[in-house]
C-alpha cells in the first residue's frame, strides 16, 4: 500500500543504542533493541525513499537495500547523520545516550578497594535538537521518540517544542508493557496538530503507518 509514497525522497534514520566507553571493556548504555529503528528504515524502503541508516550495536542484519552506517558512540553517530544529510525526512529512533564519561581509560580499570573510580560524565550531542535546529538544510520532517516511564503524553509534548521537531513518537516503556527487544509496541503520535494514540501493533506495522502519515505530511505531497 505504501509503494512509491517516498520515491525519490531522502530518510535518514538512527537505530539502535550508543556505547560511550569507561575503558576498553566496559561502556555506558542505554537499552535498545534497534527493532523500531530498523523497522521504519525497512518501511521507507519499501515506499520508494533512498535511505541510510546509521546505526549503534545491534544484533540485526543490516535492511538490504539501505546505506548502513554503523557507528558506537553519539558522537560518531552524529557526525555520520551530518554527512548524510540532506534530506527530506529524519527519523531519530536511536536510544542515544545522555552523557559520556569525560575520559576514556586507556587501560582496563583495575579493581581496588581502597580506591573506587569515580566517573565524570559530560552531555553528548543531542542529535535530534541539532538536525530539527539547523539553519539551512533542515529536512522537511524531523521525527523524534520519547520512551518514559510516567507522564508519556505531556512529555511528549514537551520534547516536541524543546527538540524543535515536526513529531514525537511517545511510547511508555514501563516494564509490563514490553517494549524492550518486544516485537510490538503500542505508541502515540504527538504532533503540532494534537494526539493520536495508535493501537498496539508490531514493529513493522508502526514502521509503516509511519511512513504512511509522514508521506502526508510532506510539503508537496497530495492531500
Ligand atoms: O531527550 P530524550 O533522550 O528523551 O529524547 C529522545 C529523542 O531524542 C529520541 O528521538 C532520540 O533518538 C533523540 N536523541 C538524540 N540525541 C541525544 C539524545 C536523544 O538524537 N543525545
Amino acid at each position: 500500500p505504501s509503494a512509491g509514497l517516498l520515491a525519490g525522497r531522502r530518510v535518514i534514520v538512527t537505530s539502535g543504542p550508543t556505547h560511550e566507553p569507561i575503558d576498553p571493556v566496559r561502556y555506558i548504555a542505554n537499552r535498545s533493541s534497534g527493532k523500531q529503528g530498523h523497522a521504519i528504515a525497512k518501511a521507507a524502503l519499501a515506499a520508494g525513499a533512498s535511505v541510510t541508516l546509521v546505526t549503534g550495536p545491534v544484533n540485526l542484519p543490516d535492511p538490504p537495500g539501505a546505506s548502513c552506517i554503523h557507528v558506537e558512540t553519539a558522537r560518531e553517530m552524529y557526525r555520520a547523520v551530518e554527512a548524510a544529510l540532506p534530506a527530506d525526512i529524519f527519523v531519530g529512533a536511536a536510544a542515544v545516550a545522555d552523557w559520556r564519561a569525560e575520559e576514556s581509560a586507556p587501560e582496563k580499570i583495575k579493581k581496588d578497594p581502597d580506591q573506587r573510580p569515580a566517573l565524570t560524565l559530560v552531555e553528548n550531542p543531542d542529535i535530534l535538537a541539532a538536525v530539527a535546529r539547523r539553519g539551512g538544510g533542515r529536512p522537511a520532517l524531523v521525527v523524534g521518540f520519547a520512551a518514559e516511564t510516567e507522564n508519556l503524553i505531556d512529555n511528549a509534548k514537551a520534547k516536541l517544542a524543546r527538540k524543535g521537531c515536526d513529531m514525537i513518537i511517545a511510547n511508555s516503556v514501563r516494564s509490563e508493557a514490553g517494549t524492550f527487544g518486544g516485537e510490538r509496541n503500542k505508541v502515540a503520535v504527538v504532533t503540532a496538530a494534537g494526539v493520536d494514540p495508535w493501537p498496539e501493533l508490531t514493529k513493522g506495522e508502526i514502521g509503516e503507518r509511519l511512513i504512511v502519515a509522514l508521506s502526508k505530511l510532506l510539503p508537496g505531497a497530495a492531500t
